[in-house]
């Protein structure tokens, strides 16, 4: 581990807008500068630098950070590399003796070697292999792009990556890389053989696992690298490392099934597909895709299992959704796949069939109303009843009102009494989107609280203990006690600080928070005295009047003993003073 005060030092003396600057070009505008975000693709800039705060924020991706953040992000480097750099720029040394865990990273970058060599030795089978090149050939693959995408042949025999790796074959690392396999004997052996080889880069280029292919017929007909330290495939996207360009110059992403129709797509001149990886679309992938482009369009087999992907992939969508971004579908015929359309319709009627594809939301009815009668009251009824587990989870708030409109018209309802079925309150707001729409939301008292702490660090001595116990949301409470921690320590770090040294998702997303909305020139002396007695009083009376409601609860069970009596009564003056302002007795 990198001591806390070591990353502290380097953040306190890099310069972020310095940093980023290098990169990308910044404009100032006010306080801040500004910039097109490099996290995602967009026309006019959301992206800001603050100076003052040595932070980050995207308020179009909700990308956010340090410098140390933006080093990883940007150049795809670990937390302990990026330190590395950054300490480097401001001519500090990593401390020698603590390291960050040595075996661990060495672990990581020693299979990472191995994925590698074996990555070369199969394309340099591949030369060799008359049968194999005819194979790729057969496909309609032409050299430019087997080189591309780095595919090779891992030759028959049952240990030829012994040839590559001599001494080190009998080493866990090949069996923990998944390229070998033990048998209950002992005796190793390639996971590989006599199989295409299709390399799978993560997204800074680093091959860190294989699909491998049979030629012609043969079972299973695609063996894939298992989960390892470096695979993980619920995060990983086939052929995203190549097709980021294309992703990026067309704002759209299409979503396949397999290695060969990512492969094919590109051979035939459309170069923005992905697939992922034998697995179903999660909701990381949805993620990973929507900071690469606005447009995802997910094109799946035309077959049964086909279909069943698609819902998968709705239902993974359905809660990132956002109304800037776009989520479709292309349903080929049943006998095609994306790699046999293109091939034999070629690139403009793939290019048509994507711009045509089946918006989210009409799929989404569409699989809800299949199978149902909509010309009876039962069939109208049902069709609610099915979207009650879909609509209100949608994320984009005006898509999910033009939802619910659809959904009124079907059934012949009104729009709030389908909002009152589903229950959504009508007029309001469905759960909003975690991230993107946390702006938007009402600031509650104690979030106001936390910011006119972040901006006035000086006050948070004020903030009585007991308070700070009442506060019901965990993350906000320890939070708060991070501040109050820091406040006391009497050497005040900052709050980016503060935020690199929390490894919490949860408060990490607070802090960044904080920090993006807190203002130093807003809070004067009386907002602040406004904001404590305000949340103060709030706090203490929720807490008093859940006390109270727990023990009249209590006696509709039976009479209340003396004590519980007492405790009753002494909890109804404590709220006469709390309504009438004053401090209450401790
Ligand atoms: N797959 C797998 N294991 C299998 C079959 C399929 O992991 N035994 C995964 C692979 O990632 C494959 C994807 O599912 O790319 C799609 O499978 P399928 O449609 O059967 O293969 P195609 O991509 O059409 O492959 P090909 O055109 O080479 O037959
Ligand atoms: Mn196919």
């Amino acid at each position: 581990m990198i001591p806390e005060s070591f990353v502290q030092d380097v953040l306190a003396r890099v310069d972020i807008v310095d940093l980023i600057e290098r990169h990308v070009p910044l404009k100032k505008g006010g306080a801040n500068y500004s910039a097109c975000c490099p996290f995602h693709n967009e026309k006019s800039p959301s992206f800001t630098v603050s100076p003052t705060k040595q932070f980050y924020h995207c308020f179009g991706c909700g990308a956010h950070g340090t410098a140390i953040g933006f080093l990883m992000e940007y150049a795809g480097v670990s937390f302990p590399d990026a330190i590395k750099e950054l300490a480097q720029q401001v001519g500090l040394q990593v401390p020698e003796e603590d390291r960050p865990d040595p075996a661990r990273q060495a672990q990581s970058q020693s299979l990472l070697e191995i994925t590698a060599r074996a990555a070369r030795f199969y394309r340099e089978q591949l030369k060799g292999s008359p049968k194999a090149i005819d194979y790729l050939k057969s496909r309609g693959l032409t050299g430019e792009i087997a080189a591309r995408y780095g595919i090779g042949y891992a030759p028959e025999g049952w240990q030829g990556l012994r040839s590559v790796f001599g001494e080190q074959y009998e080493q866990p690392a090949l069996v923990e890389g998944g390229l070998v396999i033990t048998n209950d004997a002992g005796r190793r052996y390639d996971r590989f053989r006599d199989r295409v080889m299709f390399p799978i880069h993560d997204q800074r280029g680093n091959i860190i696992g294989f699909g491998g292919r049979v030629l012609g017929q043969g079972e299973p007909k695609y063996l894939n690298s298992p989960e390892t330290p470096l695979f993980e495939k619920g995060r990983e996207l086939y052929g995203l490392h190549q097709a980021r360009q294309s992703i990026r110059e067309s704002n759209t992403v299409v979503v396949t099934e397999g290695y060969m129709d990512v492969v094919a797509l590109a051979q035939f001149g459309f170069g923005a597909a992905v697939a992922t990886l034998g697995t179903a679309t999660t909701a990381t992938h949805i993620q990973k895709l929507f900071r690469q482009a606005e447009r995802v369009v997910f094109c799946f087999d035309g077959d049964k299992a086909g279909r069943k992907a698609a819902r998968r992939a709705l239902e993974a969508s359905i809660e990132h959704l956002a109304d800037d971004r776009a989520v479709r579908f292309l349903f080929l015929s049943a006998e095609h796949d994306p790699d046999s359309y293109i091939r034999e319709e070629g690139l403009i009627a793939f290019q048509r069939a994507l711009n045509e594809a089946t918006p989210l939301t009409d799929f989404l009815l569409r699989e809800l109303r299949s199978d149902l009668d909509l010309s009876t009251a039962e069939g109208r009824a049902r069709l609610v009843f099915e979207a009650k587990d879909w609509v209100p989870r949608m994320s984009a708030p005006i898509l999910r009102a033009q939802t619910v409109r659809s959904l009124a018209d079907l059934a012949e309802m009104d729009v709030a009494e389908v909002e009152r079925a589903l229950g959504m309150e009508p007029g309001k707001k469905g759960r909003p989107a975690p991230r993107r729409l946390e702006r938007q939301s009402v600031v509650t008292l104690t979030r106001q609280l936390l910011r006119l702490l972040c901006a006035r660090p000086e006050l948070c001595v004020q903030v009585p203990e007991d308070v700070v116990l009442l506060i019901p949301d965990d993350t906000e409470r320890e939070v708060l006690e991070l501040l109050r921690e820091r406040a006391q320590s009497g050497t005040v770090i900052s709050l980016s600080a503060l935020f690199e040294s929390q490894a919490d998702a949860g408060r990490r997303n607070l802090i960044a928070d904080l920090l993006t909305t807190s203002d130093e020139e807003h809070v004067g002396e009386e907002d602040a005295a406004d904001v404590f007695a305000d949340t103060f009083r709030t706090l203490r009376r929720n807490a008093v009047d859940q006390e109270i409601k727990a023990l009249t609860q209590r006696s509709a069970v039976g009479p209340l003993n003396s004590e519980e009596m007492r405790r009753l009564i002494e909890l109804q003056q404590h709220k006469q003073t709390l309504k009438s302002g004053q401090k209450p007795p401790v």
